[in-house]
């Protein structure tokens, strides 16, 4: 490696921490005040947000964990489960909304509104049906996704309530990848 390059090289790497560090000190400036005010105990400021690690979830398969108190459906879908989402008018859909936390309000509720950004097979969701808060089970239910047994409401591959009592469609808590094999909520 040439001086030219090796410098090069050094200067990326403190541009590269150098953007790093302005970005945790702005995140660090705005969450300061509302921590200071409201003075959580450590268990509730380690509960806020977890990570999850999806490295064992194969396709076909979900994890549910407890964040917050209430289950999180985290479930890798099947190319059979995403087409089937995806192969369903907006007109046959009881709530058309997408009820996805990391998207804009009001979105309508395609499966690409629904599934996480950029990886269209894995779909987390929270585990509470929208009627009266039962824990539906997943891989069951007339359209392949969850059936809720307390009143009878059918949600499909995407978690949108189809049929039955329930309202809405199971909501999407904000979530995203913190790298390959990471899922970090809220
Ligand atoms: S609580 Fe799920 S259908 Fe009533």
């Amino acid at each position: 490696m040439s001086q030219a390059e090796d410098h090069a090289g050094t200067r990326r790497d403190f541009l590269y921490y150098a953007t790093a560090g302005t970005g945790a000190v702005a995140v660090g400036a705005a969450v300061w005040p509302l921590v200071n005010q409201l003075n959580p105990s450590a268990d509730v400021k380690a509960l806020s947000s977890i990570r999850v690690d999806v490295s064992a979830v194969e396709p076909g398969t979900q994890l549910t964990v407890k964040w917050l108190g209430k289950p999180v459906f985290i479930r890798r879908r099947t190319e059979e489960e995403i087409a089937k989402a995806r192969d369903v008018e907006m007109s046959e859909l009881p709530d058309p909304g997408a009820e996805n936390a990391n998207i804009a309000a009001g979105a309508p509720a395609t499966d690409e509104n629904r599934a996480m950004a950029g990886k269209e097979d894995w779909l987390v969701m929270m585990g509470v049906c929208t009627h009266l808060g039962c824990v539906p089970l997943g891989d069951a239910g007339d359209f392949g996704g969850w059936f809720c047994p307390c009143h009878g409401s059918h949600y499909d591959t995407a978690g949108r309530i189809r049929k039955g009592p329930a309202p809405r469609n199971l909501p999407v808590p904000i979530a995203e990848f913190v790298d390959e094999t990471t899922i970090k909520l809220g």
